[in-house]
């Protein structure tokens, strides 16, 4: 599974990839507002950091402009993944992108029939917002299901990428279930990391180190 890191923040993307374990970047407009810097500035520093998919979101709510959008995101580095919103105008807008080469996520999934959507309209990525449907008591996780299901049984090639990622154990069931990849903020990847035995175990073994250090 691929792990993709949910932030804008340039010193964050920096002290995980130096983990060697980031695959990507997701960005939207709220991480981006966050930063006070622009999206066009941030994303191309980020390409400097991490050699994957950086997904940079439009703005434009209609057709015409998300094509010229999409278009401008994509011209700033070829690792961009446009982020488009699961609208009709998104889908039509993926369409046209898609056939010019243009990797394309679809974001903001809340249904299996809106994935189906997206990968029918040619997106490389949909986004499935886990959190944010248990934030509406509906199992974010079982959409994920639902959907690796769906696309096994058409053969869709686009990638599930499992977003609103809140907590370990959503990655660890996304693992099971079979998403492509997983996108999250930097607290998950630490609490992916840490495990208290593993701390004791090092306590344990530095205590004792210190008892026979010194003998010949
Ligand atoms: O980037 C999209 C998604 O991961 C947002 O997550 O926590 O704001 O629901 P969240």
């Amino acid at each position: 599974m691929q792990f993709f890191l949910d932030t804008a923040n340039i010193e964050e993307i920096k002290k995980y990839a130096s983990w060697g374990v980031v695959d990507g970047i997701t960005t939207n407009p709220s991480l981006i507002a966050k930063e006070g810097v622009s999206l066009e500035k941030r994303i191309k520093e980020i390409a400097e950091v991490v050699d994957g998919p950086i997904s940079a979101e439009v703005m434009a709510v209609d057709f015409k402009d998300m094509v010229e959008e999409g278009r401008r995101n994509a011209s700033w580095h070829k690792n961009v993944y446009v982020k488009l919103p699961m609208t009709p105008d998104g889908l039509r807008a993926c369409k046209i992108l898609t056939k010019e080469g243009i990797n394309i996520n679809v974001t903001l999934v809340f249904s299996l029939p809106q994935a189906v959507m997206a990968a029918k309209a040619g997106a490389t990525l949909v986004s499935p917002f886990v959190g944010r449907l248990d934030d509406v008591s509906q199992d974010g996780m079982q959409l994920i299901e639902d959907i690796r299901i769906a696309f096994d049984n058409y053969a869709y090639k686009t990638k599930i990428l499992a977003a609103s990622i809140r907590h370990p154990l959503h990655v660890v069931q996304a693992m099971k279930i079979g998403a492509d990849i997983a996108t999250m903020p930097a607290k998950v990847f630490d609490q992916l990391v840490k495990h208290p035995l593993t701390d004791k175990g090092i306590e344990i073994f530095l205590a004792d180190f210190e008892k026979v250090k010194n003998l010949q």
